[in-house]
């Protein structure tokens, strides 16, 4: 570990069967011996509370804690994860084995911080059984405080779903066709609740015995079923696992983004790449190795986006169970002729010379809205199109930003926005009264904003805003949709920007009415031809575009460089393509993070003098050579 410059491990994550091998019967001395060894060594303990594979006598004891599927399929022990988060079984076994962790290490030199459960939700999000339906009841009973307020707010009229009383409310389980959306929604907030409740029931015991540490749980970068919004508000420290594939040439571009949404959730405050693989994983249907030089390259993306420590799963590859065939950073082989563990040396040494990045930030003047539960309401079914997913929406406009090295925060809707110059709005299906008046807001004191088709169309309750759509944004953008003309699978739609070119438009079309917005572009076949597709619009001091369609991707792109020019947003630097340029500052310090993603070098211009701290050596202004997949991380001005 030394040799690898490692000075923080995470510990005893899938341990509890070793640490508590029957109930209440704890053997700590093999994990005394582990911690002790690693303090001698200089290294701290990211240290797991080994609550997310509960042991065999707990599940033995208690059948009860297993999960149930909506179809009433029960998931077994034998792998791992199998709790029902609403499990009483569950939730007091896992305190009282993080009482006796944070009883026996609290005071430990090696403890760095602690490291709730692991990834929760990943692989059991919710439960339908019968202690779940209870606590469903429960959390329901809190919102609505009657039934009469949960058959408005589900809409129960409809397929004579009312009900009359709380025992009759089931969560969504399987039905004969579509249950009831709103339902479906809330159960949605409920089980990230759940699980958000199991990890508030540890951290309550962590914040008892040993206050001064600060707590984590490993995200799963943009994971559906969390609401991590909710979640990074009860973290230290945010960290994230980031798997991106070395086969789909968009991986850069996705773990930037997922990057950017951990700087984002803790709210700028640095976050950790918790993990990542030093090579291939076991879990695709093809695991295909990263190429060489690309392991680094993605550790440094993780700093640039404001990550200030990067580790690994996992340390030493196994010889038996599940993941045996998942690379680590010491493989199976001998070391010498290991490139992947010369690699992961190599990260060490030079992640050692790097203390001058810590603590700054990487500054974006756009933020992208992001709402988990107008994502959750998005891709119910039962909708004009079934084509519409949040990730691909949210992916068109990030990659052309990611091209033109614009960086971007994540924003949750009802976020103070005053300190962006742009925000863009990909299909923000579900919104609030406040969200929508902040937007409003936003744009008339001079902002920018972009938004997509299918905004602004159902409230909280997954209800429709009636008026014309998108009833909340119409003043705003200068327009309303009389309908949608969503576009089958073989079909493209055409488009004609107002200065010229041809263009195509994908996934929806609609019929655009204009109340004041001029035409950016428009459609230019089926029988919308003529009519608009593209519009702007000067609300206030700012300006709204609408885009009735999604643009192909060149077009996008021209499109967001006219919003990024209209609101005076500017690159981070201008680089050859393929290469990623991001900023991070703060206590005086600007560090510009050059990243070339090719398997080819590239000249890359640079502006300022100063050093590259990855090497130490002098950077002077004019081309620096970058080799392929190459770093360099210049503090300006040295
Ligand atoms: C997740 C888990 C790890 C391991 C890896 C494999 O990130 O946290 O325990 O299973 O996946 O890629």
């Amino acid at each position: 570990m030394q040799e690898a410059g490692v000075n923080l491990v995470s510990l005893g994550i899938f341990s509890w069967s070793r640490l508590e091998p029957a109930e209440g019967n704890f053997d700590f001395d093999w994990f005394d011996r582990v911690m002790d060894l690693l303090h001698e060594g200089g290294i701290r303990v990211d240290l797991a509370t080994a609550t997310a594979s509960p042991p065999p006598w707990l599940s033995h004891q208690h059948p009860e804690m297993l999960p149930v599927l909506a179809d009433g399929v029960k998931l077994w022990p034998g792998a791992r994860q199998h709790y029902c988060p609403s499990s009483e079984a569950y939730r007091s076994a896992a305190r009282s084995l993080v009482e006796a962790m944070a009883q026996r290490y609290a005071g430990h030199p090696a403890l760095a911080m602690w490291h709730v459960g692991n990834e929760f939700g990943c692989h059991v999000p919710a439960c339908w059984c019968d202690a779940s339906a209870a606590a469903f009841r429960a959390w329901l009973r809190d919102r609505y405080g009657s039934v009469d307020g949960l058959n408005d707010a589900w809409g129960t009229d409809f397929w004579s779903q009312r009900y009359s009383s709380w025992d009759e409310i089931l969560p969504p389980r399987r039905t004969p066709t579509w249950p009831n959306p709103s339902q479906q929604l809330d159960f949605m907030r409920f089980s990230s609740d759940a699980l958000l409740e199991c990890y508030e029931g540890e951290r309550e015991v962590l914040a008892r015995l040993s206050p001064d540490i600060p707590v984590t749980t490993n995200f799963m970068s943009f994971f559906k079923p969390l609401d991590y919004w909710k979640w990074a508000t009860r973290e230290d420290i945010v960290s994230n696992d980031s798997y991106p594939d070395p086969a789909d040439s968009r991986s850069g571009m996705r773990a930037a983004l997922a990057g950017d949404l951990m700087r984002s959730l803790g709210r700028g405050r640095p976050w950790i790449l918790m993990e990542q693989t030093a090579n291939r994983v076991n879990w695709r249907d093809v695991n295909v190795a990263k190429e060489p030089g690309q392991m680094r390259l993605w550790s440094y993306q993780a700093l640039a986006r404001g990550a200030d420590g990067v580790m690994f799963f996992q340390w030493r590859q196994s010889r038996a169970g599940a993941e045996k065939h998942h690379s680590a950073m010491v493989p199976h082989g001998p070391l010498d002729v290991s490139p992947t563990w010369n690699e992961v040396v190599t990260l060490g040494r030079e992640l050692a010379g790097l203390d001058a990045v810590c603590g700054s930030q990487s500054q974006a003047d756009v933020a992208m809205l992001f709402d988990w539960e107008s994502w959750w309401a998005l891709e119910l079914p039962s909708k004009p199109s079934n084509r519409i997913h949040q990730m691909e929406q949210v992916e068109a406009y990030y990659q052309a930003l990611f091209d033109a090295n614009v960086t971007v925060d994540l924003a949750r809707p009802g976020d103070d926005l005053s300190r962006y110059r742009l925000v863009l709005a990909p299909n923000l299906y579900l919104v609030s009264d406040e969200a929508a008046a902040s937007l409003a807001g936003f744009v008339e004191a001079g902002g920018t904003l972009v938004m997509s088709f299918f905004s602004g169309i159902v409230d909280p309750a997954e209800h429709i805003r009636l008026g014309g759509y998108p009833k909340p944004f119409q003043d705003l953008l200068g327009i309303h949709v009389i309908d949608f003309h969503p576009l089958s699978y073989e079909r493209d739609i055409g488009l004609r920007l107002a200065d010229g070119p041809l263009a195509r438009g994908e996934v929806w079309s609609e019929d655009i009415r204009l109340h004041g917005a001029e035409v950016v572009a428009t459609f230019s076949t089926s029988h919308l031809a003529g009519r608009p597709a593209i519009t702007r619009h000067r609300a206030g001091q700012g300006t709204a575009f609408y885009l009735g369609t999604r643009p192909d991707p060149k077009t996008m792109a021209r499109v967001l460089e006219m919003a990024c020019a209209s609101a005076g947003v500017e690159p981070a630097a201008t680089v050859p393509g393929g290469v990623e340029a991001v900023r991070r500052s703060g206590r005086g310090k600007s560090i510009l993070f050059l990243l070339n993603h090719r398997d080819v070098a590239v000249d890359v211009p640079v502006a300022e003098a100063g050093t590259n701290l990855v090497d130490g050596s002098p950077v002077h202004p004019g081309l620096m050579p970058l080799g392929p997949r190459g770093v360099a991380v210049i503090r300006e001005g040295w």
